[in-house]
């Protein structure tokens, strides 16, 4: 015997946030950033533009820019105390686990002197945040090759500084190189926000209670992790390095026949979207980057890259994948590109957290700032037993 119950169609109406952040048109394929078009932004800003303009609502002027510049520099540093948190950790731990802890730690150093209802107290946050994800980032990474960590420069650009945290070590002077620099702008740009996916409803869900920013934000990338959402980018190279030792581009119909098979649950990472029903269109712009990456690097015969663009087009004229509209996402040549740039695949997602924690943080700032936001309370439809008699043990 299962719950009865009446639906309340006020019960979806409630279910919706507004925000005047992100706009994603699903069936034409359409994502603007405070009402600037994704291609545009793409082509003329860096990722500090987009930050300063996903949380003022602006785009910066040049002074606006070196001021938001230097400020996030100055704090790109982490409390001296946190690189012990890391020794915590197994050396082989996966790196989303060790910046979902190190991220929540973030609330010990900087949450008791915050008063959230304070608008610059909320920027200095979203400015703490966006200036130490890349140091963070670094540090479970090298954490994870047993290499020191590297401390972040001043005189280098957000991108720049990021990348030779990364690669750098103190026994070489690392210049990563232009083309590579671009390309991590590029990447961070396209996945800076995105409406309400899962992993920003979780932020926001969070800081409705009142929650300090920096634990709302590592239980965003707690979220974000899933295969289903930003750890689909991991998942993709997973994917194409399968194919590839199973016989590569010859036996990619066996693989699709597995796809369309609903009981093998093999779903092909990178495609798909709760919302476009179209092309993706941070995808076109990483298909481009990745051409530009391989290009430079000389990678272009690469075989995954060329195993890819066969899935891709395989992907586009089957109707298993038409009917059911299945385009490529973001994630499907994000992988690919950062593979080519030698970012491992257990970064893939991390970067995408480190991208997305301005979206997150605007998005949480959005709602604290409503005077009339409440706290959030999903409700549910019971189909659970109706009320009964509990009978002592003898009788059960
Ligand atoms: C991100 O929400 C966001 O904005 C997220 C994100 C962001 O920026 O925050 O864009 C980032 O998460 C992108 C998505 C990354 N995930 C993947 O690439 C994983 C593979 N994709 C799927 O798991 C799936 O497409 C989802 C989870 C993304 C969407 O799942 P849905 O909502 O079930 O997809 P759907 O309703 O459009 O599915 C329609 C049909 C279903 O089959 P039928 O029941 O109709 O027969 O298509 C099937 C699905 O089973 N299907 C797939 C598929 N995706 C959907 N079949 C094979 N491979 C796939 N990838």
């Amino acid at each position: 015997q299962t719950g009865k119950f009446t639906f309340d169609p006020g019960f979806m109406s409630t279910a919706a946030c507004e925000s005047k952040i992100t706009y994603i048109d699903g069936d034409k394929g359409e994502l603007l950033y405070r009402g600037y078009p994704i291609e545009q932004l793409a082509q003329h800003c860096d990722y500090l533009e987009i930050c300063y303009l996903l949380l003022n609502g602006e785009l910066p002027n040049e002074e606006q820019r070196r001021d938001f510049d230097y400020r996030v520099t100055h704090h790109t540093m982490v409390h001296e105390q946190m690189t012990r948190f890391f020794q915590g950790f197994r050396r082989d731990a996966h790196p989303m686990a060790v910046l979902v802890g190190c991220v929540g730690a973030l609330s010990a150093f900087y949450h008791d002197s915050l008063d959230i209802n304070d608008p610059e107290h909320r920027f200095v946050s979203a400015i703490r945040l966006i200036a130490k994800m890349p140091t963070l980032t670094a540090m479970a990474y090298k954490y994870n090759t047993g290499q020191p960590f590297m401390y972040p420069r001043n005189d280098l650009s957000y991108s720049a500084n990021f990348l030779r945290m990364m690669f750098g070590t103190p026994c070489d002077e690392y210049k990563p190189n232009d083309v590579l620099v671009r390309a991590l702008d590029r990447i961070l740009i396209l996945h800076a926000d995105h409406e309400q996916n899962a992993s920003t409803s979780t932020v926001r869900l969070a800081g409705s209670s009142g929650a300090n920013p920096f634990a709302c934000i590592a239980a965003g990338i707690a979220t974000l992790w899933g295969p289903a959402h930003g750890g689909a980018n991991e998942a993709c190279l997973i994917m194409l390095d399968d194919i590839q030792k199973q016989g590569g581009v010859e036996k990619i119909g066996e693989f699709i026949d597995k796809v369309k098979d609903k009981n093998s649950g093999v779903k092909l990472m990178g495609f798909g979207h709760r919302v476009y029903k179209n092309y993706d269109p941070r995808a076109k712009l990483m298909r481009e980057t990745c051409h530009e990456v391989l290009g430079e690097l000389g990678l272009h015969d690469d075989p995954l890259f060329a195993l890819a663009m066969k899935l891709e087009q395989i992907a586009l004229e089957d109707d298993y994948f038409v009917q059911r509209k299945l385009y490529p996402n973001v994630d499907f040549y994000s992988g690919i590109v950062q593979k080519a740039m030698g970012i491992p695949t257990s970064m893939f997602t991390c970067i995408f957290a480190l991208a997305r924690t301005v979206g997150w943080i605007a998005q949480w700032g959005e709602m604290i700032a409503d005077p009339d936001q409440k706290i959030g309370r999903p409700r549910q439809l019971f189909t659970g037993k109706t009320p009964r008699e509990v009978q002592t043990i003898d009788k059960r």
